[in-house]
């Protein structure tokens, strides 16, 4: 199915849903890569300053970790954005003249072809793979291709995204195309002070905000929807007992919208909620739950100054 149709339909299924949503892999338009650029520079978004420091302060033990006996390895990034965190992980490597080659996986082409240009300008040493795919289809390709031993990358709080139980099965699959001398690297977001976490989505800049309405001028521009923004309101929660981060638009009327794109329309009551994003935060327990649950075992974890986040290295069970 083509993308736009992909679009309408998952808009279509989430807004017949009893409570409402959307997908928040579509808050990432031009626009909207913009916006995330931006919360990741706010005071209040701590998350990618923790992961940097995580990295600044363990390169050493973290390339100890990864390292093979001078044998090659593959570090394969999954989602790998604009690659600012792991820059600082390559540099080092590529210091210390390691052996290895540094494969970005991402669905996004534009992505990759920018990754790909910023790191040859810059580490011009640096062996880089990109694959444009989706992450287990270029992961079983590249078991048909090399035995070189792997190390995947799932960096910031992208396991904490995943929604209802969802993080079990992808990483059961992840795990299915891993062999026991491979490892995995993966970040999560710890539970804390629930107000620094209430801070972090709900910025006093409004940016957050802005980030979560732009999912409605681009179902008004790509779909043919007449939302009115003002009439929808950025609404973050955390439950300190699950761990939920969750963002919501909430309608702040009785309204209807029209979909051209769909020739459907959709009725919201006032105060009604548009569920848009989880974002998890995990206790130590849970991550070691997780692992294990889902075959892996936790190797070492990796803490930031504050113990805010952590980066988390697995093996196979
Ligand atoms: N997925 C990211 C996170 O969980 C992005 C994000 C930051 C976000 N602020 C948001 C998503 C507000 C939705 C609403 O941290």
């Amino acid at each position: 199915m083509d993308y736009i149709k992909r679009f309408a339909e998952d808009v279509r299924e989430g807004l017949s849903s009893e409570p409402k949503y959307l997908h928040s892999k579509y808050f990432y338009d031009e626009v909207g890569d913009n916006l995330f650029k931006q919360i990741m520079e706010l005071e209040e978004y701590y998350l990618t300053e923790c992961e940097a420091q995580i990295f600044k302060n363990n390169k050493d033990k973290i390339l100890d970790c990864f390292s093979n006996d001078g044998k090659v390895f593959d570090l394969i990034e999954f989602g790998a954005g604009d690659g600012m965190k792991t820059k600082i992980l390559l540099n080092h490597f590529v210091d210390n003249k390691v052996n290895f080659n540094y494969i970005p996986i991402d669905i996004s082409k534009s992505v990759l072809t920018h990754l790909t240009k910023d790191l040859n300008s810059i580490l011009p040493e640096l062996v880089i793979k990109p694959i444009c795919d989706d992450y287990f289809h270029a992961l079983e390709e590249l078991n048909k291709i090399d035995y070189n031993k792997k190390v995947i990358l799932f960096l910031g709080s992208n396991i904490g995204n995943f929604r209802g139980d969802n993080a079990i099965p992808f990483l059961k699959h992840l795990r299915a195309d891993m062999s026991s001398k491979d490892q995995l690297f993966i970040g999560f977001d710890l539970v804390k002070d629930p107000r620094v976490i209430m801070d972090a989505y709900n910025d006093n800049k409004g940016i957050t905000s802005e980030f979560n309405l732009n999912l409605l001028d681009r179902i008004n521009n790509e779909l043919g929807g007449n939302f009115i923004r003002k009439n929808f309101s950025h609404y973050p929660s955390y439950n300190p007992i699950t761990g939920e981060t969750k963002s919501y638009l909430i309608s702040l009327e009785h309204q209807t919208v029209w979909l051209k794109g769909l020739s459907q329309s959709f009725t919201f009551e006032k105060w009604e909620p548009i569920f848009t994003e989880i974002s998890q935060k995990y206790s130590l327990r849970d991550i070691n739950h997780l692992a294990n649950h889902s075959g892996f075992r936790v190797e070492k974890n990796f803490f930031d100054n504050k113990s805010y986040f952590v980066d988390s290295l697995w093996h196979l069970l």
